[in-house]
């Protein structure tokens, strides 16, 4: 079995020699060592470069190294074998975490108690709703949104969800489609974005859709929250809501370019927090011993897991 690994926009040194390490006696190759086309057997890729993965003949998979698989599309020469993407309960975990951090940080207040501290300022009279009062919209019911709904509403959020299809999950109010959306954001004062890029989603983070968000939150407005993708959103529509409160705040972990300008307004922003696409990131050695396991358990003639539909594009 040789395994070739193509990795732009990271250090890709800590994944091969990682790689090395769990198979010693596989050849790992990359697509500046490559020798023998027809010797490779599986793809490892995270943003690889377009074409790396095509005129090889007896490839059997390509896995990406992230959860999410926008990324491998961007290669017109794609060969036509199975795309799987990471499914980790790490991943899943460090994810939530994010999540609950953020929607806490909004719920408390505690940007508005930084600054009190900062200007050494003792005020116990702001107004603190419930948890239970704070209603939730998770965008996007797959392994994380479902995970992260679940969390939140052991906190005690009001929690909701929206997905394509129907799901159904206990506790929390499940919404689905186009109309089920428009229902959703009505009743949404915290609106988490954990949604897979695709054409249908590219974008839909806009000024229609805040506009939709509910109007009378007990929080002063609607907060969003994204962790999916940067091109799920409008950036200049994000900045147009704060202005206008359409949107009271905003906690963003991906951005429409990354790393995020250094000219961007979002940067500065008072009622902005940012962090560096690292909501959920996991160690090369979690990823990897997944995808090994994948790897071994295909050799044995088990059917891959978590298999991406190239129709639905995730
Ligand atoms: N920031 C980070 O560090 C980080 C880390 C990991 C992942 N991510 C992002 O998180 C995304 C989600 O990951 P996941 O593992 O939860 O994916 P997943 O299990 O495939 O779930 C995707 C969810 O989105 C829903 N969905 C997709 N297209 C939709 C549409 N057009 N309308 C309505 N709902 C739609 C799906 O609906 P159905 O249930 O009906 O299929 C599903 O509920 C990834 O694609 C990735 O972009 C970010």
């Amino acid at each position: 079995v040789t395994i070739l690994i193509a990795i732009n926009d990271w250090d890709p040194q800590p994944w091969r020699e990682r790689l090395r390490a769990l198979l010693p006696d596989r050849a790992i190759v990359t697509p500046e060592t490559i020798v023998d086309r027809s010797a490779v057997d599986y793809a490892l890729s995270w943003r690889h470069g377009p074409g790396a993965f095509a005129g090889l003949p007896n490839l059997k998979a390509i896995f990406s190294l992230g959860a999410g698989v926008d990324h491998l599309f961007h290669d017109s020469e794609l060969p036509d074998v199975p795309l799987v993407r990471m499914v980790d309960t790490d991943l899943r975990d460090r994810m939530s975490e994010w999540v609950v951090l953020h929607s806490l940080l909004h719920h408390r207040q505690q940007r508005m108690y930084d600054w009190q501290q900062d200007q050494q300022i003792w005020d116990e009279d702001v107004e603190q709703p419930a948890a239970a009062e704070i209603r939730v919209g998770v965008l996007g019911l797959g392994v994380l949104g479902a995970d992260a709904a679940r969390k939140l509403a052991l906190i005690g959020f009001d929690v909701a969800g929206w997905s394509r299809t129907r799901r159904d999950h206990d506790g929390i109010a499940c919404f689905h489609g186009e109309d089920g959306l428009d229902a959703m954001l009505a009743r949404t004062d915290i609106l988490v974005a954990l949604l897979p890029l695709t054409p249908q989603t590219r974008g839909m983070l806009n000024s229609s859709l805040f506009a939709k968000l509910a109007r009378d939150s007990r929080l002063g407005g609607p907060i969003l929250l994204n962790a999916g993708r940067g091109g799920l959103q409008v950036e200049a529509d994000i900045l147009a809501a704060l202005e206008g409160g359409v949107l009271k705040a905003a906690s963003l972990d991906v951005f429409e370019v990354e790393p995020l300008p250094e000219a961007s307004p979002l940067w500065r922003h008072p009622r902005v927090t940012i962090s560096p696409h690292n909501a959920a990131i996991s160690t090369p050695d979690t990823i990897l011993r997944a995808i090994v396991d994948q790897i071994a358990a295909h050799e044995r003639g088990e059917p891959l897991r978590h298999v991406v539909d190239r129709k639905r594009g995730y």
